[in-house]
């Protein structure tokens, strides 16, 4: 359809049939609808007009469904303007894969991209055009939940990998019909809730929005984001959803933004226990005026506009709004055809099909961070294997936001095992939260003739997702119980890992000869394990969320701020210096740390000049040498640190960073470009903006440690 011809179509349409546009309702209503008295419909209040006007809906369903329901309600929509379907695909539809947390921490953006064009597949095999991805928010507190949607602590990576999954999900062509429109959450900064508790206040200067927080939303716009989610969240005490500097001068104004804005779940009526609203009139005024397109899940506008509208200019707001929806139909070639080719034969020829599984398979291994390893991995094939914990055999590990995912897709770590025709002893799935002495003995009894004890531990899935945040963040005292009992049968013992969340890891660390972090590693999760424990693959992932020695450090994350006494430095200062009197500052686990069963040596390190002018760039480069048995992928990390600034700046900043594939006693040789860009950042004063002076930069393989060297910029 042309834009005019969009044009013309609004002109024809009530004020009801626009404000149907801009409200989604669950996809539910309209194959329960002879239910409609009851669930989410009752309390909607949607006649049955009404019904036949609504513009989006959300939630479970699959091709048959999705032509089923578009059919009807083409045949009773006034102009047959097509429903839009929308869905959380968040890692992966059908086949399912890590959590974007854990994806981030393969620092591998095509593999990410990759993932992402699997899900548009097979999600809009089954009837989507919309999924609510990438979430983009920075995170600091792994207390919580929804950390496991995020691509961690820093925002280079968040902004990277966020306009990667924009990219594999629209394709540059979202009138190809195995496309999803791509929507970025939750604008904004909602990872910086107060104590890590979901929906909770987020008050946060403007710098640090601007410079840490901001960037990944913009890049995803960048990337062509055709839909942003506004946060559940107050930001510097107004919600998001109604916070019109947001919404409108930074998103619309500053970044040009001409795309749709939806509000999360309810945002609009949350608004009134948020206490800036004190009606739905009061919620939907305040939503439209700050730039909210789509109400989700709610009705205020129905409620509200056709009242409000009166004012002919909250009538032009909706009509904007209205526009940029249909627009958005548009986009997707639904006026072209509402149904885009999908049928269930193809739907099944989609899901799962192919390739699918392996490149699940390559993003678990990816993922996965080798945290500890006392020589003990890679296992060989001989040893005998005791395999126990709450994970053993367990499906439960694609993750709380794998919607349309299926545990009987899964391969278990006791199936991934057994996959190896390894010799697997016994296998024991014990209970999350408690273990009795009797169960402890009788593993203990069938474990005597095991070589290798691999203790499969970590957290229920419901312990992170939304709504999921803790104020605790080790594991269970009934696992380390059972640690602690295995490490009497002095037997080596690996521990891997299935969680969501950066873990307090101190008292299993030292207990443990090796330990691997998985997340929540997806439907090849087990084969990935099996893959890394037996050396089919070379661990390589490296943390984007740092780990904290006790949940007493959060936020601890590696760009902070020096501070006026940093501790480092005041070296013969008892005291008066910002530390803990009780532990160190640092993270038990840091930013970019991972280890491999390779081991990489770094030096020969060069650079061009040490004098940066605004118009040159200087390059740097430095060895790094595979002193191992195993061909392997190292990261390395270019950070950064401006020594004198407007504002006090983070003591490490990552800017760029390559992976090498290196063999056994092979060298390569990586180098870096800076130019002045590269060292910008807001300054408060309404500047974007470099300084000249001196900056430190940093070449390591993680951010505690590397090979420093100093640049002067000069004008
Ligand atoms: C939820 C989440 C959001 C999700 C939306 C639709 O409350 O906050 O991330 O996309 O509702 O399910």
């Amino acid at each position: 359809m042309k834009k005019e011809d969009i044009k013309e179509l609004l002109s024809k349409m009530t004020l009801e049939e626009k404000i149907g546009q801009l409200t989604q309702i669950r996809t539910s209503y309209y194959y329960n609808s002879n239910t409609s008295a009851t669930g989410t419909a009752s309390k909607l209040k949607i006649t049955k007009d009404q019904k036949w006007m609504i513009g989006t809906v959300l939630g479970k369903l699959d091709a048959e469904m999705m032509s089923k329901i578009q059919k009807e309600y083409l045949s009773n929509n006034r102009f047959g303007i097509p429903l839009l379907f929308m869905q959380d695909i968040i890692h992966g539809f059908k086949t399912i894969f890590p959590i974007p947390l854990a994806l981030s921490c393969s620092w591998d953006e095509e593999l990410i991209e990759k993932t992402a064009r699997v899900a548009a597949k097979e999600g809009s095999s089954s009837g989507y055009q919309v999924t609510f991805s990438p979430m983009v928010d920075v995170v600091r507190d792994p207390r919580w939940g929804r950390v496991i949607e995020s691509f961690g602590e820093d925002t280079l990576l968040n902004s990277l990998f966020g306009a990667a999954m924009v990219r594999g999900y629209q394709n540059n062509d979202l009138k190809n019909p195995d496309t999803l429109i791509s929507c970025v959450k939750h604008f904004a900064a909602y990872g910086a809730a107060e104590g890590g508790r979901d929906y909770n206040t987020v008050d946060i200067s403007e710098c640090r929005l601007r410079n840490e927080y901001f960037p990944p939303y913009y890049e995803a716009i960048k990337a062509g984001a055709k839909l942003i989610m506004s946060s559940f969240n107050v930001l510097n005490g107004i919600p998001a959803t109604a916070n019109t500097w947001l919404l409108r001068k930074i998103l619309r104004e500053e970044w040009k933004y001409e795309g749709v804005v939806i509000s999360d779940w309810g945002g609009v009526k949350e608004l009134i226990p948020h206490g800036t609203a004190e009606n739905s009139i009061d919620a939907a005024k305040l939503s439209l005026k700050a730039g909210i397109d789509i109400e989700m899940a709610t009705t205020a506008y129905f409620e509200a506009l056709p009242k409000l509208c009166k004012d002919k200019n909250i009538e032009k707001l909706l009509d904007d709004a209205v526009e940029r929806v249909l627009l958005l139909k548009n986009e997707c070639g639904l006026f072209e055809d509402p149904y885009r080719g999908i049928s269930s034969e193809k739907e099944k020829q989609t899901l799962l099909c192919g390739d699918f599984r392996k490149i699940a398979r390559e993003a678990s291994c990816k993922s996965m961070v080798l945290l500890k390893n006392s020589k003990v991995l890679p296992l060989s094939e001989n040893k005998n294997i005791a395999l126990i914990g709450p994970y053993a055999n367990n499906p439960s590990i694609l993750g709380p936001w794998s919607l349309d995912g299926d545990i009987n897709d899964v391969i278990t770590i006791e199936q991934g095992l057994r996959n190896k025709n390894i010799n697997l002893q016994s296998v024991e799935t014990t209970s999350f939260n408690e273990i009795s002495r009797e169960k402890v003995d009788e593993i203990i009894e069938k474990t005597q003739s095991a070589d290798i004890i691999v203790l499969a531990l970590g957290e229920e899935e419901e312990k992170s997702g939304e709504a999921g945040s803790v104020s605790n963040i080790t594991l269970p005292p009934a696992q380390i119980k059972l640690l602690s009992y295995m490490k009497k049968l002095n037997k080596p013992i690996i521990v891997i890992l299935i969680n969501g969340r950066p873990l307090d890891l101190t008292n299993i660390i030292e207990e443990a000869d090796a330990v691997l972090e998985c997340w929540f590693p997806g439907t090849e999760g087990g084969n990935a394990i099996a893959d890394i424990l037996y050396g089919a693959y070379n661990p390589s992932g490296r943390l984007t969320m740092s780990f904290p020695r006790a949940v007493g450090q959060i936020p601890v994350y590696y760009n902070s701020l020096a501070t006026g006494r940093p501790k480092e430095l005041l070296k013969i200062e008892k005291r008066y210096k910002s530390q803990y009197l009780d532990i160190p500052n640092e993270p038990l686990f840091p930013f970019g740390y991972g280890l491999g069963y390779s081991q990489f040596k770094y030096d020969n390190f060069k650079i061009s000049k040490n004098e940066l002018s605004r118009k040159e760039k200087i390059s740097c480069s430095i060895d790094v040498t595979n002193n191992g048995k195993y061909t392997g992928i190292e990261t390395v990390q270019l950070y950064m640190r401006d020594k004198v600034a407007d504002i006090s700046r983070p003591v490490k900043q990552l800017i760029k960073y390559k992976q090498i594939i290196i063999n056994p006693s092979e060298t390569k040789t990586v180098e870096f470009t800076v130019n002045e860009k590269d060292l910008r950042y807001w300054n408060g004063e309404n500047q974007y903006k470099s300084d000249e002076g001196l900056f430190e930069f940093t070449i390591g393989k993680d951010s505690s440690d590397g090979i420093s060297f100093e640049v002067r910029l000069v004008s």
